[in-house]
């Protein structure tokens, strides 16, 4: 296999130092912005110099957002090219587009890295639907925020220094507000629900809830109840066919496998009709995990494997009100509908009867006009 790299930054580096070591494959370009001399005579800062290369038969794009990425994978993939990308954010915008143009130029189109770093969660997710049908899923998959509780839990850390430490060890997205708003984690959601449900569900259909606004006193209510703070997307399957998918942090049962994850590891788990419960832990973001999987699924692409994790793309009605459960809220002021579903009082916050996650969600998004700090727990 003959590799072209679209980008040679943290993940990118680390896809080459791995590919190099094989004998299968070899990188001949690596598209880069900016001049690298250390990478000789494979640096192009040309795209066409690779789509008019017919030794090139994949493209790994790990330079991330939406253009001109968007622009160099359909190019790349007309020119009758594999792809393979890391890029969660691209997938998840043009899940749709990106699925039918692989499909119709017959290439293959893997992204494994793009959900769980170095987990094997989308091939997994698209082994269990050979036999089984996926119900739901559940999991922590961004290593930041994990990264940031966890020692928010465990050392009584500062966020802002924390965040830091988790951008330094090359954790965190080049705008770390994509992990912190919990923007990376709704675009791997978006990605893993429309593999497990056949779906073609975008960003919008994923309210999400982020952690920028949580306070040391949060953290302290969570642990008064023995629970820990979790980030976590959830995606379900409804009798009647609707998918719901949503994102927030959680204050997660102490016993629960999700509260024993620590650093910027994650573990994602499917529940389906005939295995029941099956998770999946590891890292979940930094260079060689993610950058595995990424020559993983050249490696995969090299051994015949031709087909995204699913092919079914169909428009499945999205309900978020059909989840619900109690909430721990902390808002400043006092709010008609808070009073109306709180149930009790506990630190600093409330805690609500159970209440549909879309109404939640809904709420919390015109409560931080009034209260920017306002933060939101969910309790499972
Ligand atoms: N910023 C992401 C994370 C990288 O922290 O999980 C891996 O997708």
């Amino acid at each position: 296999m003959k590799i072209a790299l679209l980008g040679c930054g943290v993940v990118g580096g680390g896809v080459l130092e791995i590919a190099e070591k094989r004998s299968d494959m070899s990188v001949k370009y690596v598209l880069v912005r900016r001049d690298k001399p250390e990478l000789g005579d494979k640096a192009v800062k040309d795209i066409n110099a690779i789509l008019n290369d017919k030794e090139v038969d994949t493209v790994v794009e790990v330079m991330g957002g939406l253009s001109p990425a968007f622009e160099y994978v359909s190019a790349a993939m007309r020119a009758g090219k594999n792809v393979v990308t890391a890029n969660k954010h691209l997938v998840a915008h043009y899940y749709k587009e990106l699925v039918s143009l692989a499909s119709e130029m017959n290439v293959a189109f893997r992204c494994t890295p793009a959900v769980g770093g170095g987990i094997p969660w989308l091939v997994n997710l698209e082994r269990v639907k050979r036999l089984d049908s996926v119900q739901s899923f559940c999991g922590i998959m961004n290593g930041t925020t994990n990264f940031i509780l966890d020692a928010m839990h465990t050392n009584g850390a500062d966020f802002s220094e924390v965040l830091a430490e988790a951008q330094r060890l090359g954790y965190a997205e080049a705008d770390p507000s994509a992990d912190i708003d919990g923007l990376d984690i709704q675009r791997k959601a978006v990605i893993s629900a429309n593999v497990a449900f056949d779906a073609c569900l975008s960003e919008k259909d994923v309210p999400v809830f982020g952690i920028r606004s949580i306070l040391s006193c949060d953290i302290a209510a969570a642990e008064s109840r023995e629970r820990i703070c979790k980030m976590l997307a959830f995606g379900e399957k409804s009798a009647s066919g609707a998918v719901s998918c949503y994102v927030e942090p959680c204050f997660v049962p102490a016993g629960e496998l999700e509260a024993a994850v620590s650093t910027n590891r994650n573990v994602i788990s499917f529940v389906t009709e005939l295995t029941g419960k099956e998770s999946f832990y590891g890292q979940g973001a930094g260079r060689y995990p993610t950058a595995y999987n990424a020559v993983a699924d050249c490696a995969d692409i090299i051994s015949g494997v031709k087909e995204f994790y699913t092919s079914l793309v169909r428009d499945v009605p999205v309900d978020n009100n059909a989840a619900e459960h109690r909430y721990y809220v902390r808002f400043s002021g006092s709010d008609d509908f808070l009073a109306s579903v709180e149930s009790e009082k506990c630190g600093e916050g409330i805690i609500t009867m159970p209440v549909p996650v879309a109404k939640m969600h809904e709420w919390a998004a015109r409560a931080k006009e009034a209260d920017p700090g306002v933060f939101i727990a969910g309790l499972i």
